[in-house]
């Protein structure tokens, strides 16, 4: 049966940890969800990882639309979960439903995700939900305000780690069915974690949340830089090299194709 919004909840009450990774294109979304990952996340870290912007401010909603069907396509188990690109939803929640509302009709994902809390975000979320559009919210370090927060550690004094309690309480009674908790101290995320019944699921924050994702590029050693809190479970880039240097020599030299056909 396929993951739903829904499940995650009762996979907290279980002590059951959820399992997400991000993903960009067919095959990589196929892999992950023949490996049984719970989430695969269009996270718009394929701004960087895929398309070669500098940060995930310019890539466009057509861009994440795009990316968002490829996936769709490679997945049949996984919850796939889409974030919204910066400035197709901050406007208003009117722009926000059109936005979500387009990747839901046009490529079939199940979820949203989309960065901030309280109060507007909140205001913008309850209305997403309202009309029948699952929401994942993302707290703490959030990218698209990388000009104003960079990529710090966020919540480190009593008055930040408040504000961000707030935001997740906040995004969790406007009914997101999860939030994702980034680059925040572990110690503030194993508080919101407790105090919420939606899942946590977080990224360099800690063990204590209710499930993690990281980047597959980064999983998979493909990134050309990685955040301090990512981990490489093999060297793509390596193997990759080697694999491409390895064919070009035996072209050159002649030793492929081995037979004429
Ligand atoms: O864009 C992304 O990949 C994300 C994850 C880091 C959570 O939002």
């Amino acid at each position: 049966m396929a993951v739903n919004p829904q499940q995650l909840s009762q996979w907290k009450e279980q002590g059951r940890k959820i399992v997400a990774l991000t993903g960009w294109d067919y095959a990589i979304a196929q892999i992950l969800d023949l490996a049984g990952v719970d989430i695969v996340l269009v996270g718009d870290s394929l701004a960087m990882v895929t398309l070669g912007y500098e940060t995930t401010v310019p890539i466009t909603l057509e861009e994440m639309l795009h990316h968002a069907k490829a996936v769709r396509r490679g997945v049949k188990k996984a919850l796939v979960v889409v974030d919204l690109p910066f400035l197709s939803y901050q406007e208003s929640p009117q722009q926000a439903i059109h936005s979500a509302g387009l990747m839901l009709k046009e490529t079939g994902v199940q979820a949203v995700k989309l960065e901030g809390g309280y109060p507007e975000m909140a205001e913008t979320v309850r209305r997403l939900v309202q009309v029948g559009i699952p929401v994942m919210g993302h707290v703490g370090l959030t990218p698209q305000s990388v000009h104003q927060l960079g990529y710090r550690q966020q919540g480190k004094t009593p008055a930040a780690s408040e504000r961000i309690v707030s935001e997740a309480i906040a995004l969790e009674q406007a009914g997101a069915f999860a939030i994702v908790l980034e680059h925040i101290p572990s110690a503030l995320a194993a508080q919101i974690s407790q105090k919420l019944t939606i899942p946590t699921i977080g990224i360099g924050a800690g063990p204590d949340c209710d499930g993690q994702v990281l980047v597959t590029a980064d999983v998979l050693g493909l990134s050309e830089r990685q955040p301090p809190f990512a981990k490489s479970y093999v060297n793509l880039r390596e193997i990759v090299t080697q694999a491409v240097q390895d064919f070009g020599s035996e072209v050159r030299g002649q030793r492929f194709p081995e037979e004429k056909i």
